[in-house]
């Protein structure tokens, strides 16, 4: 019986080939972040109110404007293929049920366009700039046309993390799998080496390691869509994203794939938010969620939404489309439980009592 995100976790285990499991499970280095993000929410302890009518409860938000049913979001994740035959289309349909909102990866293996065809519910595309500026902006154009409504950059990868699982399986996608976006563009095939990651090398190819906040206000202009930065954990480069003009701020280390030894998200995100929030610039967290009740706690920290990448992995591989929507729905689910008990009812009520529902 699955009943929780752990229960998916432990029979994707069991039924995922290793070396895609090795993949999607993986940090980087000691993978001492990938814990520490999931230990940071066991940190935070709540402080519930009392005698409150809790009988009718919603979790709805809007996220950029869009109304969504859950402050849950689809993280980006890659390769969804290598989980199940329907890749980023089951996750698309699945999201949609749930009413979830799904961020499309730029290295999915389906197109853009199909994943939107597939899709029930909002999308954003998570970005990676290509060192060829003519590939970045076509695919910006194709995402704007597609009915994406932001673009997400990833902005922790100037270069890829060491992950050590990558590099003892020699990751590399199997040949009837491709990068639906970048066919047209002949960058559709990870590199395949014995003792070395496909996508370390894919990444050191291709994409440009000399970003700066400069390419946000070029974004915004090529693509007149809202542009969200994900991997910003530093007050400092908080600041930097609302001058540069971001529309929200994900607090991300990249689910701990990146620097190992990097700061765990929830601990960074009240810095984050401090910053961004008088500037009506949104802030998401990712990183470790599991359970409703971090939902709620990243909501009383300042996060307007978090993003889940591994477990709806879990639930596609398992299940499919439904076991997207399954997953998304027990979290969003145990976040309305852990509402009542909290003595809260609403999204925006979460935000105004903030820190009062934290002890201290
Ligand atoms: C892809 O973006 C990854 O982090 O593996």
């Amino acid at each position: 019986m699955r009943i929780s995100l752990a229960d998916y976790e432990r029979d994707a285990a069991d039924s995922l080939e290793p070396m895609v499991h090795g993949y999607y499970a993986g940090g980087a280095d000691d993978e001492e972040t990938l814990r520490e993000n999931r230990a940071a929410f066991g940190r935070i302890r709540l402080l519930p109110r009392v005698l409150r009518p809790v009988s009718h409860r919603s979790t709805e938000t809007t996220l950029l404007g869009t109304p969504v049913a859950t402050p849950v979001m689809v993280a980006p994740m890659a390769f969804q293929r290598l989980a199940h035959p329907d890749g980023e289309l089951a996750t698309a349909r699945g999201a949609g049920v749930a009413g979830a909102l799904m961020v499309t990866s730029t290295l999915a293996t389906a197109p853009l366009e199909d994943v939107a065809a597939a899709a029930a519910g909002p999308l954003w595309f998570q970005l990676y700039v290509y060192r060829d500026r003519e590939v970045t902006r076509r695919l910006v154009e194709r995402a704007r046309e597609a009915g994406y409504r932001a673009l997400v950059l990833t902005v922790d990868t100037p270069i890829l993390g060491n992950r050590e699982r990558e590099i003892r399986s020699g990751f590399r996608i199997p040949d009837h799998l491709s990068l639906g976006n970048l066919e047209g563009e002949g960058h559709h095939r990870l590199p395949g080496e014995v003792g070395a990651s496909g996508l370390a090398l894919y990444a050191h190819r291709l994409l440009d390691p000399e970003l700066t906040w400069k390419d946000v206000e070029w974004l915004r202009a090529v693509s007149g869509l809202p542009v969200v930065v994900k991997g910003v954990v530093h007050p400092d480069d908080a600041r930097l994203a609302v001058e540069a003009g971001a529309a929200g701020i994900v607090v991300s280390n990249h689910g701990g794939r990146q620097l190992d030894g990097a700061v765990a998200t929830l601990d960074a995100l009240p810095g984050v938010a401090a910053v961004a929030a008088p500037h009506g610039v949104e802030v998401y967290v990712d990183g470790g969620v599991r359970r409703g009740v971090d939902v709620l706690r990243a909501q009383a920290l300042g996060a307007r939404a978090v993003l889940v990448g591994r477990p709806v992995l879990w639930g596609l591989t398992l299940e499919g489309a439904e076991g997207v929507t399954r997953v998304l729905d027990i979290l969003t689910r145990e976040l309305s439980r852990a509402m009542a008990l909290c003595g809260v009812t609403t999204a925006q009520a979460v935000r105004e009592e903030g820190a009062g529902l934290i002890a201290r």
